[in-house]
């Protein structure tokens, strides 16, 4: 067995663990259950070849291991434990409760959730149940405790992988279970309906409530709903799926007090239901399922941002990628296959930026069911393949990397806010402007600064900020409580702000700010907009540096800020678009518009340079670079994306090849280099 007392990690702060794996994590979710045993040594060899150090294990196997109400099987489990353990891999055991077996589903039918139509999901599924429904709790937590004793003292166990992306098909509940729950919630929340109507405004319409019982969730409308009531119901959603984690985490705990806890969260998806820089305090380790999606050019560059926010959620400690695809995936409209090179820097990527594990879905590729045209770490046609041998290359390199592991991402220079709450705001309101994307700005400013190979860490908001120069406020619809203050502490200590249109409009009610936009940040920016002129699809207002806005204008009045561009055409000509306050030793800018390329570009310079800003290396233009520190010293991590040899003022030996680069070294097309800065 491997060695792991010397790799122990703190991971929470105040519980330490020893880490999964000795050395960076290697593996994917393992489902030998859909192989015939006779497979099973086969997939050990190939997981040898590999370098697979994790698996994640029984994902979806509640059925197997309970096959009736109360009778437990653990024959075929036990077997896999052992040979996981024999063949030096640890097991990220999951709880299976996202699969609840069909007998279940027969025997309580109500366990299931409703949709905004009133349809009970059907069986056929996965994560089917609703997180109010106190018999599923039942089961689940009897499967869990159950789990838990039959494995506690296994020498395979490394880690607690909680059921599986809790919420992704259950984030939405109408049913009567979830209806009481939620009345709870609110009275919990506000004391008392009362409370309710003054938070939501439900004067508006005539929908003032006389009881709680009159709350009903937001069921399918002719019109909206009230867009208070939309965000609480999202709020409650995020809390009742993380009690349900809580609910399995706190029977693990209580058997297991030294195995860490994780479950998958699936940071990035825009109309995501989970609250997970919340739920970020309630797990051991931070663990992310991440998927590019194929149409998107950017797609690395989103891959980097989505990074950026998982460290940035687990405060800079280690996380884990949990879920990746080696290959392509099946859930797209056409799936598009990794162009050689892609999976390696893809995986990378997230260790770069972070991740001390890079781990897939799948290990191998589905024959049946309804993933047999996703991807795994082994096609279907096997181990004797090109993808194949890039899964080797890549556990050959995550090994190479294990003096890497433990350490942190340097601290960054540049602070981002990104909240679920403020594009929940969003979405939950009827806006001036339809062609509004809440994470828009955000990753179009990060990808500017990677580009001059500046670090950013993605943070939410309540993070704290001193250690930054530059702090950029994009699309921060919602403004939380305290945020405002935060930052003008920060500016007049020094920091920069930097903050987007669609910024600071509402509160945690999700009311509009009175007196203009953007509300919260008025006077921090020594400014205010009066109007919102959203312009159509493709529709442009000329700026007087020759760039050009879009999709959204506004007609702004300066306090003491000082104007730095102006609006050049149209009923704004004239006005100020852009906008610097000074306060204390620090700026704060306020950008009333959507910038074209030219005109982000120049406002980014002009903020790096203001601020003093440094990249983490000179870098030429196509690479991505960060920089890992930790106990066994520097590692410059890069990562080229273009089709040409490019260069890096730096010298060190490449972890991954062995070879000693002098400065300036060259990062070959496509290829991954990380410069141990020691030698
Ligand atoms: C999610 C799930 C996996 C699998 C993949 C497919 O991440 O957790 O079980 O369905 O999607 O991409």
């Amino acid at each position: 067995m491997t060695d792991l007392t010397s790799h122990a990690v703190d991971l929470d702060g105040s519980r330490s663990f020893r880490w999964i794996a000795d050395g960076m994590a290697f593996g994917a979710d393992y489902n030998p259950e859909q192989w015939p045993e006779s497979v099973w040594a086969e997939d050990m060899e190939l997981m040898r070849r590999a370098g697979v150090t994790n698996v994640s294990l029984a994902i979806f196997s509640w059925v197997l291991i309970e096959p009736s109400d109360g009778v437990f099987e653990w024959g075929w489990l036990d077997r896999m434990m052992d040979m996981l353990h024999e063949h030096g891999i640890g097991a990220n055991l999951a709880t299976p409760t996202a699969a609840p077996p069909m007998w279940l589903m027969r025997a309580h039918p109500e366990i299931t959730t409703v949709d905004e139509l009133g349809h009970r999901t059907a069986a056929g599924g996965r994560l089917s149940w609703s997180p109010s429904s106190a018999t599923f709790r039942h089961y689940a937590l009897r499967m869990v405790r159950e789990l838990a004793t039959r494995y506690r003292d296994h020498p395979a166990l490394r880690l607690w992988h909680v059921s599986n992306e809790i919420g992704n098909e259950n984030n939405v509940d109408y049913s009567p279970e979830a209806e009481a729950a939620w009345q709870a919630w609110l009275g919990k929340r506000y004391g008392g309906v009362a409370g309710v109507n003054q938070a939501w405004g439900t004067a508006f319409w005539g929908h003032t409530y006389g009881d709680l019982s009159e709350i009903v969730p937001p069921h399918h409308a002719r019109t909206k709903h009230n867009p208070g009531l939309l965000l609480d119901w999202a709020r409650f959603t995020s809390d009742s799926l993380l009690e349900h984690f809580i609910a399995e985490r706190e029977v693990l705990r209580e058997v297991t007090p030294d195995t860490p806890i994780t479950t998958n969260f699936m940071i990035l998806s825009e109309d995501g239901s989970e609250e997970y820089s919340g739920w970020a305090h309630e797990v051991d380790v931070l663990s992310n399922d991440h998927y590019t999606i194929g149409t998107d050019p950017l797609r690395h560059r989103e891959l980097e941002f989505s990074a950026d926010r998982s460290r940035g959620m687990a405060e800079g400690r280690p996380w884990l990628l949990m879920e990746h695809a080696a290959n392509a995936v099946n859930w797209q409209q056409v799936n598009r296959a990794k162009e050689p090179g892609e999976m390696i820097r893809d995986s990378l990527s997230h260790i770069a930026r972070g991740a001390d594990g890079a781990l897939f879905f799948q290990w191998r590729a589905s024959t049946a069911g309804i993933e047999q045209w996703h991807s795994g770490m082994v096609p279907h046609s096997g181990g004797e393949t090109r993808q194949f041998r890039e899964v080797e290359a890549l556990g050959a390199a995550l090994k190479a990397l294990a003096p890497a592991q433990g350490s942190v991402v340097e601290q960054a220079q540049v602070g981002m806010l990104v909240d679920e709450m403020s594009q929940w705001a969003i979405k939950a309101s009827r806006l001036p402007t339809g062609l509004l994307k809440p994470l828009e700005m955000g990753r179009r400013i990060h990808k500017e600064l990677g580009d001059r190979g500046i670090s950013v860490d993605v943070v939410p908001s309540g993070a704290p900020l001193d250690a930054y120069r530059v702090i950029i406020v994009p699309t921060l619809y919602l403004a939380k409580d305290g945020v405002a203050e935060q930052l003008a502490q920060a500016v007049e200590a020094g920091a920069h702000v930097l903050v987007t249109f669609a910024s600071g409009i509402v509160d945690e009610t999700n009311r509009v700010i009175r007196g203009g936009y953007p509300g919260a940040f008025r006077d921090l920016l020594g400014m205010r907009a009066e109007e919102i002129r959203p312009l159509f699809e493709g529709e442009t207002v000329a700026l007087d540096d020759g760039t050009a806005a879009s999709i959204w204008t506004e007609l702004v009045e300066v306090g003491d800020a000082d104007v730095l561009r102006r609006y050049a055409e149209g009923a704004l000509a004239g006005q100020p678009a852009l906008t610097r306050s000074v306060r204390g030793a620090g700026t704060a800018t306020y950008l009333s518009y959507e910038p074209d390329g030219a005109g982000l570009e120049a406002l980014v310079d002009e903020l790096v340079e203001l601020a003093g800003v440094t990249p983490v290396a000179a870098v030429d233009r196509g690479i991505s670079v960060t920089r890992r520190v930790g106990e066994n010293g520097s590692f410059l991590f890069l990562i080229n994306h273009t089709q040409q040899d490019l260069t890096v003022d730096a010298s060190g030996v490449d972890l991954i090849t062995g070879e000693q680069h002098e400065a300036p070294a060259v990062v070959p097309a496509g290829r991954v280099v990380v410069l141990d800065e020691r030698s």
